[in-house]
Parts: C-alpha cells; structure tokens; sequence
C-alpha cells in the first residue's frame, strides 16, 4: 500500500485526534513545558489537530485556515533549548505508545518529529 499517506496508515483523523489529546494532558504536567503554554489548551490542540493531519499527509486543515506552518518562526517567541525539545519529543513518544499500534509508524513519526523538535531550537540550553 504504497500510495497511503501516514495519515491515512495510522488509522486517520480520529487516532490524531486521540494523539493530541494525550500528548497535551503531558504536557500541561511537565515542568519544562506546561510555564510556556495557555492555561486552556482547546485552542492549542485544535491547530495542533489541523497541523499534525496535514504533516502526516492528510488534508491540508492547518495552511487552509492559518496560512504556510513557518514552525520555526511561530515559536520564535518561546525559549526553547534542547531541554524544551527533548520535553516535547518525551511527551510525544509517551503520547505515540498510548495510541499507535504499529511499531514500525510509531518509530518513523518518531524520527520526524525529532528532526522537527530539533529545528525549533532556538537559544542554548541554560545551566543552573
Ligand atoms: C504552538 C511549544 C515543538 C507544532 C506552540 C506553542 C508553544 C509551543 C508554547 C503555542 C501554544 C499556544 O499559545 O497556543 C513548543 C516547544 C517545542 C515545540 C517547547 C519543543 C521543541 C513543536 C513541534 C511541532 C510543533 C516539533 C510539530 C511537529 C506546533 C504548532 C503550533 C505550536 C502547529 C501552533 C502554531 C500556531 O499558533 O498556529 N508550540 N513546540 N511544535 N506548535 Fe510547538
């Protein structure tokens, strides 16, 4: 089934919007992600619903209503070091064991979205 998209191979848009519901009940508890975030995520995780459809391949939900993604440039605004980023992609990896099945997508998002985590770095990693 060469001509599925991720989306589509991962069970589409109800098992993305079971990810994103999981990935943000950890993040709004991790201490080095929940200070940069609002206290009401439902905004939050409806872009991240629409952006995640369309990184997996799917439907272009997030550039048809908020325009190009330019990921790096709207997280300009937040500090984020390697601490942040491995956070993310800490929550993220919890948040794929909770609903994708197949290991073989759940490693390839994986690698994706560490590339993409990485790329959002955007100052040192301060020590204390
Ligand atoms: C928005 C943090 C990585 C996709 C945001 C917001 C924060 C944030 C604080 C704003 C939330 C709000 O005010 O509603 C971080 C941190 C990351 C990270 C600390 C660590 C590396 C990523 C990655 C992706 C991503 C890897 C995609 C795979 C998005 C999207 C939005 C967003 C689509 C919504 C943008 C918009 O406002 O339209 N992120 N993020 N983020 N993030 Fe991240």
């Amino acid at each position: 089934r060469e001509m599925q998209s991720p989306f589509e191979a991962i069970g589409g848009g109800k098992v993305v919007e079971r990810l994103v519901k999981t990935f943000y009940s950890r993040v709004r508890v991790h201490p080095d992600l929940a200070p940069l975030f609002p206290d009401d995520l439902t905004e939050t995780m409806r872009k991240q619903t629409q952006f995640l459809t369309q990184f997996l391949g799917g439907p272009s939900l997030y550039s048809h209503e908020h325009g190009h993604p330019r990921l790096r440039a709207r997280h300009l605004r937040f500090p984020i070091s390697q601490i942040q980023a491995n956070a993310w992609l800490d929550c993220m990896s919890k948040a794929l064991d909770d609903v994708i099945i197949d290991s073989e997508w759940r490693e390839r998002l994986l690698e994706r979205f560490t590339l993409t985590a990485h790329h959002m770095i955007n100052q040192p990693a301060l020590k204390d």
